[in-house]
């Protein structure tokens, strides 16, 4: 059984802490945020990588402004460094909110999105989606199909993620249970360059109301916490 924590971050922050989070990033990160249009992108992405490097600093024993990063394969961010190996995380941001998935023996993916209208559900879902899940959606009322929707998208994102294969793995290739169901992963197929046999833990977290989020961790049973950092973490970036 492996460990896995979920943190949720508020990336609503004052000027202040914003220029705080900006010390410890790195050439890189800088120069990706500075490519967002819109201030508040720009804060947010500041803001989220902040976060990452807080709690993964915690986690390995340096500094936030020490910790190296690197790609994988797929376009997966991971540790390098001395900390090379040492864990596995993973990010995802959906307006003010960010959920930082770590794990230490086993691959993590995490994903949350705002709940919103959306019309086409059932067509974006049969043009992606593999087609056990489509004729699931199909039947959900529709009161509850952007749930639905929303809420599969973040399994199906989550186990992406932890992959790491990104946009490499056409989405039908596997499948998982649809919301109202509890998450799991029902077909593995993967294909020749992504293979996802073996157990997987996939849980629900709770957002709050406007979000649905799923982390999904490659391992049985593997033992999830849920935390929270305070509003004042900024101030412990150092
Ligand atoms: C990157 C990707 C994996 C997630 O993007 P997203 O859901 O738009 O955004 P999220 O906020 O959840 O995640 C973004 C973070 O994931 C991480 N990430 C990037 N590439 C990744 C990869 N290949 N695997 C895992 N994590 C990745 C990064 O930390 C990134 O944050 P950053 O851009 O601030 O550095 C996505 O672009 C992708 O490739 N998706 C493939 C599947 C797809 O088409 N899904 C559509 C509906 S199911």
């Amino acid at each position: 059984m492996s460990a896995a924590q979920v943190w949720i971050v508020d990336l609503a922050l004052s000027r202040d802490q914003i220029e705080r989070c900006d010390r410890v990033l790195d050439a890189a990160e800088r120069a990706r945020a500075d490519r967002f249009l819109r201030p508040a992108d720009r804060a947010r992405f500041r803001a989220s990588h902040a976060a990452l490097r807080l709690i993964l600093a915690d986690a390995l024993g340096v500094a936030p402004a020490n910790v190296e990063f690197a790609v994988g394969p797929g376009g997966k961010p991971e540790l390098a460094g001395a900390a090379r190996g040492a864990a596995d995380f993973n990010l995802s941001h959906s307006g003010a909110r960010a959920l930082i998935g770590l794990a230490r023996d086993a691959a993590i993916g995490v994903d949350v999105e705002a709940v919103r209208p959306i019309p086409d559900a059932l067509r974006i879902a049969a043009a992606h989606f593999a087609a056990d899940e489509v004729s699931t959606l199909a039947r959900a009322h529709r009161n509850v199909i952007a749930h639905s929707f929303f809420g599969l998208w973040t399994r199906k994102e989550a186990v992406v993620k932890a992959l790491g294969s990104g946009l490499s793995l056409p989405l039908d290739r596997f499948s998982v249970s649809v919301p109202p169901e509890p998450p799991r992963l029902m077909r593995a197929a993967g294909d020749a360059s992504w293979n996802l046999s073996g157990p997987w833990s996939l849980e629900e977290l709770d957002c709050g109301a406007a979000h649905v989020a799923t982390v999904a961790v490659r391992s049985a049973d593997a033992d999830i916490t849920r935390h929270r950092l305070a509003d004042d973490w900024p101030d412990h970036l150092g």
